[in-house]
């Protein structure tokens, strides 16, 4: 892995070594890709300021998410059918974060289970929750969670339907995949990634296998997602949801001012700005340009997590500037664990985590906690004035 400096390589990597319709999905945005492209651009267009002679050489990269110490303001985001990305693909991207000392985050649709991922690991980690239209079936996952040990519920609100990816209806995305002669010729070329999914423990959705059927096989998980995710959600749920998870709640995909302050107002633990990486409301804003007013409007009580377009370390500290406690990454690790497994997803976190120390070097900060709006060039953006009510105009006599 020398030749491997930086995300962009471990992307190029995985490109080459996992089949075209699992990379595809795993790297593509909804229609368009608006979004997704804005997450980028907007991280990118943010100068962060310049600063020398200042001492730096106590620099540590560790802090606290919902006042629990963690060894980098990082966690690895619910990604579903990450085991397709390489075999038993949660296991190994969990073993990953805990020997960084950082949160892993299942996905209610991993190939992995809730059980497969606690047996593998023998530590805690968060689980992600999508609630589908059966509330007994959400119920049970959440006990299954509780005794697994997990202790952080996170509970996605932005995909009650799926924002579509062309390429997946396009490369014919089934799980596992179907042998079509187009999929057996590309999946020929890639013998290290069929040997690692032979391998591994599970093969198809490792939750919900079993357990609703029709999921042994599915042709098509747009459609699937169509018939049992739930379009009514609503803030009730929530409601239910916070009466029965007894852990720490974090609600995530959350990028509209009113929506953040009844998420707190339902008592979450925590917040993710989110727009689902660029991959459900295309032509939305970009998950950095409403991080500062998220994080403005429900003040400093609750922390507010971000996601969205972090690569590299000078990304993370754009994100902490703006006020988020820390960064979920998705694609990041994705592509490290696409490309070399448990090795790929630590050097993944190792590359960032580098990035960041020597960003906050040259921005002149020692400490997580000392970052904030004057690391950037001009400073945070200005909050705006409250605006004064006008005086009622006199009508003339
Ligand atoms: C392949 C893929 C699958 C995802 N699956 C889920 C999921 O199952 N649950 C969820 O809450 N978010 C899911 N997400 C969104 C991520 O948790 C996260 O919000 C997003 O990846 C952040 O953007 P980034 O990839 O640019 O870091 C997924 C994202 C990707 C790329």
């Amino acid at each position: 892995m020398k030749n491997v400096t930086c995300i962009d390589d471990l992307r190029t990597i995985a490109r080459r070594r996992v089949p075209k319709a699992f990379f595809d999905y795993a790297d593509s945005g909804s229609y368009g890709e608006y979004t997704l492209r804005a997450n980028r651009s907007d991280l990118e267009a943010i100068k962060l300021r310049q600063r020398v002679l200042v001492d730096v050489s106590e620099r540590n990269l560790a802090t606290t998410v919902m006042g629990k110490k963690i060894a980098a303001p990082l966690i690895l985001a619910p990604i579903g059918l990450c085991g397709m990305q390489h075999g038993d693909g949660e296991i190994l991207s969990a073993r990953a974060a805990n020997e960084a000392g950082i949160p892993f985050t299942l996905s209610t649709m991993s190939v992995g289970s809730i059980e497969d991922v606690a047996e593998g690991t023998g530590k805690p980690f968060w689980f992600q929750l999508y609630v589908i239209r059966d509330r007994e079936f959400s119920k049970s996952l959440m006990s299954r969670a509780l005794a697994a040990k997990v202790d952080t519920l996170v509970l996605t609100v932005d995909l009650q339907v799926l924002g579509q990816r062309h390429k997946d209806i396009k490369n014919g995305l089934t799980v596992p995949p179907e042998f079509r002669i187009k999929n057996v010729i590309d999946i020929a070329t890639k013998p290290a990634w069929l040997w690692s999914i032979l391998k591994g423990k599970s093969k198809t959705f490792g939750n919900i296998s079993g357990h609703v059927p029709g999921m042994e096989y599915v042709n098509s998980l747009a459609k699937w997602t169509q018939d049992q995710f739930d379009p009514a959600l609503n803030w009730k749920d929530v409601e239910w949801i916070r009466k029965y998870w007894p852990g720490k709640l974090v609600i995530k995909g959350i990028l509209d001012i009113d929506d953040a302050k009844n998420a707190v107002k339902m008592g979450a633990d925590a917040i993710v700005v989110s727009n689902h990486g660029g991959r459900q409301l295309d032509g939305t804003s970009s998950s950095i340009a409403m991080l500062p007013r998220v994080v403005d409007a429900i003040g400093g009580d609750t922390d507010v997590l971000f996601d969205g377009g972090i690569r590299s370390g000078a990304d993370i500290m754009r994100a902490l500037a703006l006020g988020a406690k820390a960064c979920l990454i998705g694609r990041s690790y994705i592509y490290g664990l696409g490309a070399f497994g448990q090795a790929g997803v630590a050097k993944a976190i190792d590359i960032l985590e580098k990035e960041l120390s020597v960003t906050m070097a040259l921005t002149g900060v020692n400490r997580i906690a000392d970052i904030d709006g004057r690391v950037l060039e001009g400073g945070a953006p200005k909050k705006k004035a409250a605006a004064k009510p006008k005086a009622p105009v006199k009508a003339k006599a």
